[in-house]
């Protein structure tokens, strides 16, 4: 896999042409850097700070797994003392000795971030930067495995819906791949020869560096933890992940934010997007202009994958028949659409497995949409920082929010049970002493379950 140039690609906020300066990219006037991290160009908006902010992730989730492998250390000592039985000690050696290979792999891994190490987990959640807020690195990582170890059927049967929508004889040319994750169907469609050019694109440094390597043509040790284990012995198994046939010329991964991409307006003739329109934080709408803006007038929008939209703005939680007519109503024109159930992420170690119906279509570009500016909906507060900070009714929330949560966080002693703690909670805001114990209970086991998958 050749790296890409610099000249396929434009700056993702002012749309500058970027010139290949050695160990960066530079936007041009303005000298904006992107760095090269693994020799994939870093073309997110504020690249330092978008950098940052999963250098921070990174550097809680190492330290997460860090803690977790030395307590799992006790929980062993402790079934060896006599606290549980030889099953038990197997697996939790088995986990353990797992994990700390996936630690090993994900500081290897996520090196070229430079972590800086200096954060502890609780800090490097607390300082962050969130961008974007619900991805954590590890959200996907199950799709790396399915992408390149499993033989479930899900990867061939992925494709197979999505080439019937690419209108017969037709070729997708320069084609750009929103959210790629584990990066397969990007390959497998590449493979096909219906682009003469792939651009694989996402956010998650996990996913994109690992399917670096992958594509690269290496064989990548992944160890996989099952969301439900069918025994013992599937507690944890290591998966060699491998590209089939390599995957030839024209085919290039970047980091980038959908909703602000590093292409020069109509230089593209198709964009696909699996299973992501549904995933993201914004209404639809904010990405259907900017699909609009990068494709060529006439080019084609694919797009396969479920239609589970979960905003917290029910109105923007769109049927299938609304995401039609507003795509529609976006300067495209949606020529077919299909809906088929097809398998997701099924394993043989685990007892969860999906099936999913997918929505595919095709809608083709037939307008400029009106909004043609590049977005950056950022308030002015935010991107000067010399601007005082308004007290919004959010913030106002927030603050109130993180002051319960405080102080909640504040009775934990080492010696309060949970009754304890919902007593001082229900005298402090004067709550029915039942309730405060359920509030209390559920906080608790929120952060308890946010430990485990939020990393
Ligand atoms: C549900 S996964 C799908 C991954 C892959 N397309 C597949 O089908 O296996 C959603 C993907 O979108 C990526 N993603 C989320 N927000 C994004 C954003 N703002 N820009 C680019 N990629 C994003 C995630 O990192 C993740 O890889």
């Amino acid at each position: 896999m050749k790296a890409p140039k610099a000249d396929g690609f434009v700056s993702p906020v002012a749309g500058e042409p970027l010139r290949d300066a050695g160990a960066h990219w530079v936007s041009e006037p303005s000298g904006v850097k992107f760095p090269l991290i693994g020799g994939v160009p870093w073309l997110t908006p504020d690249p330092q700070r978008a950098l940052a902010d999963w250098q921070a992730r990174a550097d809680g989730l190492i330290a997460h797994f860090a803690d977790r492998i030395a307590e799992m250390k006790g929980g062993i000592a402790e079934a060896k003392g006599g606290g549980g039985s030889a099953l038990t000690r197997e697996r939790l050696g088995k986990h353990r000795s797992l994990l700390i290979r996936h630690h090993e792999f994900l500081k290897d891994l996520l090196a070229p971030l430079k972590l800086k190490g200096k954060l502890n987990a609780p800090q490097a959640t607390a300082f962050g930067y969130r961008l974007p807020a619900n991805q954590g690195l590890l959200g996907y990582f199950q799709n790396l495995i399915r992408d390149w170890a499993l033989s479930t059927g899900e990867n061939e049967a992925q494709l197979e819906v999505l080439k019937k929508a690419v209108e017969p004889g037709a070729v997708l040319g320069r084609l750009a791949v929103l959210g790629s994750g584990g990066g397969r169907l990007a390959y497998d469609l590449h493979r096909s020869g219906l682009a003469t050019e792939t651009i694989a694109l996402d956010i998650n440094p996990v996913l994109v560096l690992t399917a670096q390597r992958i594509l690269s043509g290496r064989a990548v040790s992944l160890v996989e933890f099952p969301v439900a284990p069918r025994s013992l012995a599937a507690v944890a198994e290591t998966r060699e992940c491998k590209a089939p046939q390599p995957v030839g010329d024209g085919f290039h991964q970047v980091f980038a934010d959908c909703y602000h991409l590093p292409f020069a307006d109509g230089s593209l003739d198709s964009v696909l997007t699996p299973w992501l329109i549904d995933i993201l934080p914004r209404p639809l709408e904010n990405l259907v202009g900017e699909i609009n803006r990068v494709l060529k007038p006439g080019g084609a929008w694919l797009n396969t994958g479920s239609l589970n939209f979960q905003l917290r703005d029910l109105t923007k939680c769109y049927s299938v028949e609304e995401t039609r007519e507003l795509i529609d109503a976006g300067g495209f024109r949606v020529e077919t659409l299909a809906q088929d159930d097809i398998p997701y992420l099924r394993s043989d170690l685990s007892g969860h497995g999906r099936i999913e119906t997918v929505t595919t279509f095709r809608a083709r570009k037939t307008a400029d949409a009106a909004a043609r500016a590049r977005p950056d909906t950022r308030p002015e507060w935010l991107r000067d920082t010399m601007r005082p900070v308004p007290a919004t009714q959010i913030l106002q929330a927030s603050r109130v929010v993180f002051d319960v949560q405080a102080y909640v966080l504040g009775l934990v002693d080492g010696r309060r049970s949970l009754d304890a703690i919902a007593l001082l909670v229900s005298q402090r805001y004067g709550m029915p002493e039942d309730n405060a114990r359920e509030a209390v209970v559920n906080f608790f086991a929120r952060q308890d379950e946010d430990a485990i998958f939020q990393r």
